[in-house]
């Protein structure tokens, strides 16, 4: 049986991979919101619990995942908790024969590098400070698949996606 592509889907500084402050964004960009949105629209999305509780709800049109160590974390019912990124990809991959995406935040990313089969990055011009920050891919992900250049929301970023 085919096994879907487990991808990785991330907005990060270009200059030092920040990711992340006081829970939320470090910037708001309309065109990387609809961009993330097309690509995991109808496919399941694994997140940490600290990114869920920063999204505040499930999103819509996806079968949301959250991975925590708290057995007794409460989603609504159309939502998953797992104990761990591996059960999330099981359930993900028996949901979906196309693609999953682990969408988040660091923890998790770092627990994904060596299972992740594909990276969508939005590489972001400018200089930003934070507090969680996304891993070293460049010599895990070296096959460039597209590349392309964007400006909206007064912010420059690429859109470049990596394979294996
Ligand atoms: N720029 C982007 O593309 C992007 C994307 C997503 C998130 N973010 C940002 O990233 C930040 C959040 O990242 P974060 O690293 O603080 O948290 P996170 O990875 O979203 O979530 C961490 C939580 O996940 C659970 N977890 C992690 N590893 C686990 C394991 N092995 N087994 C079971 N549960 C596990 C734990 O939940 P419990 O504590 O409940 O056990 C842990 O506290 C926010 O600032 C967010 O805005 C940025």
């Amino acid at each position: 049986m085919n096994q879907p592509t487990v991808s990785i889907i991330v907005a990060l500084a270009k200059k030092n991979k920040l990711i992340g402050k006081n829970n939320k964004l470090p910037w708001h960009i309309t065109g990387d919101l609809k961009h993330f949105k097309k690509i995991t629209y109808d496919h399941p999305i694994i997140m940490g619990r600290k990114t869920y509780e920063s999204i505040g709800k499930p999103l819509p049109n996806r079968i949301n995942i959250v991975v925590s160590r708290n057995k007794n974390y409460s989603v609504p019912p159309d939502c998953f908790v797992v104990p761990s990124l591996q059960e999330a990809i099981d359930l993900a991959k028996e949901k979906d024969l196309i693609e999953i995406f682990i969408i988040g935040g660091g923890q998790i990313f770092r627990q994904a590098m060596l299972v992740a089969d594909k990276i969508y990055l939005t590489l972001v011009e400018g200089d930003f400070e934070g507090d969680v920050y996304f891993p070293e891919y460049e010599s895990l992900f070296k096959k460039v698949l597209s590349r392309s250049e964007h400006e909206s929301s007064g912010y420059k970023y690429t859109f470049l996606t990596l394979a294996k």
